[in-house]
């Protein structure tokens, strides 16, 4: 498995890191045999597998779930475990049990959390404290969305964009070992690269950040929609109507099961 001291080697060679998301086994299974460095058990989770409007929903219960199932499926992949809303944001005492949890029983190898404010610094200052690797999350920070005022790009303006290069500076400070940035300009994902020795993670960061990851269902085709800075390498919605709709069909016209498909079959020709 790959360690934190392998992804910084990776930055120092320029060797792009890849994430994907995955939320169950059979997911992290595919991810591990296509050899995918980091798996991200994000909270994603609410919107693409539980079907909410946000990510505000999803629980540390929920995310400890996911994480032992993808666990499961990627034994020897570096597992990164989401801190969802309201999870590190009261006091260090509950925070650092989060978290803790996240390790213990999601058996995840670090935790990430989102946001540079003051309050975010401390919390992932207190969680390496606890010898937990915490990866930062800038830019767009969907638990943030209500702020926002929805799914926005952020840093279009320059003040806004020096805040966001200012605080991944203080993510790097506290004590993060890499750095998701989502949805700024390509200029700031480059400045920003350029100027942390961690590792820098975009989705919709453009092309110069130190690595990329891309949501599951995004990728495959199995989002509701489609976003400018995804890629389907295959659209597998395609192949997987196909097969519910010969089954459905099949089943309807009693061309399954077949003979073959069945344990000690009736001799019809008797
Ligand atoms: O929850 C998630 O999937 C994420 C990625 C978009 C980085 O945080």
């Amino acid at each position: 498995m790959k360690t934190i001291n392998d992804f910084v080697k990776m930055k120092k060679e320029e060797e792009p890191i890849v994430m994907l998301t995955a939320y169950d086994y059979i997911s992290a299974k595919f991810c591990e045999e296509n050899s995918v460095d980091m798996i991200l058990v994000g909270d994603s989770l609410g919107m693409v597998v539980y079907g909410e409007n946000n990510t505000l929903n999803v629980t540390v219960d929920d995310i400890i779930r996911h994480c032992k199932a993808v666990r499961n499926g990627a034994p020897n992949t570096f597992v990164i475990a989401d801190m969802p809303y309201k999870s590190y944001h009261l006091d260090e005492r509950e925070t650092k049990n989060n978290a803790f949890r996240m390790i213990l029983e999601g058996k995840a190898d670090c935790v990430k959390l989102e946001g540079g404010s003051q309050s975010r610094l401390k919390a992932i200052e207190n969680i390496v404290d606890c010898e937990i690797p915490v990866m930062g999350h800038l830019g767009l920070t969907p638990q943030s969305i209500v702020k926002f005022g929805g799914f926005k790009v952020q840093g279009k303006h320059e003040e806004q964009r020096n805040i966001i290069y200012e605080q991944a500076i203080a993510v790097e400070k506290a004590g993060a070992f890499m750095l998701v940035l989502e949805c700024v300009p390509e200029e700031l994902g480059l400045a920003i690269s350029k100027e942390l020795s961690i590792p820098t993670i975009g989705i919709g960061a453009g092309r110069y950040t130190d690595g990329q990851v891309l949501v599951w269902h995004d990728m495959m085709g199995l989002s509701s929609q489609i976003t400018k800075f995804s890629k389907m390498w295959e659209n597998i919605s395609l192949p997987m109507n196909s097969s519910i709709s010969g089954y459905v069909k099949d089943v309807k016209n009693k061309s399954f099961p077949e003979e073959k498909n069945v344990y000690y079959p009736i001799d019809e020709r008797k």
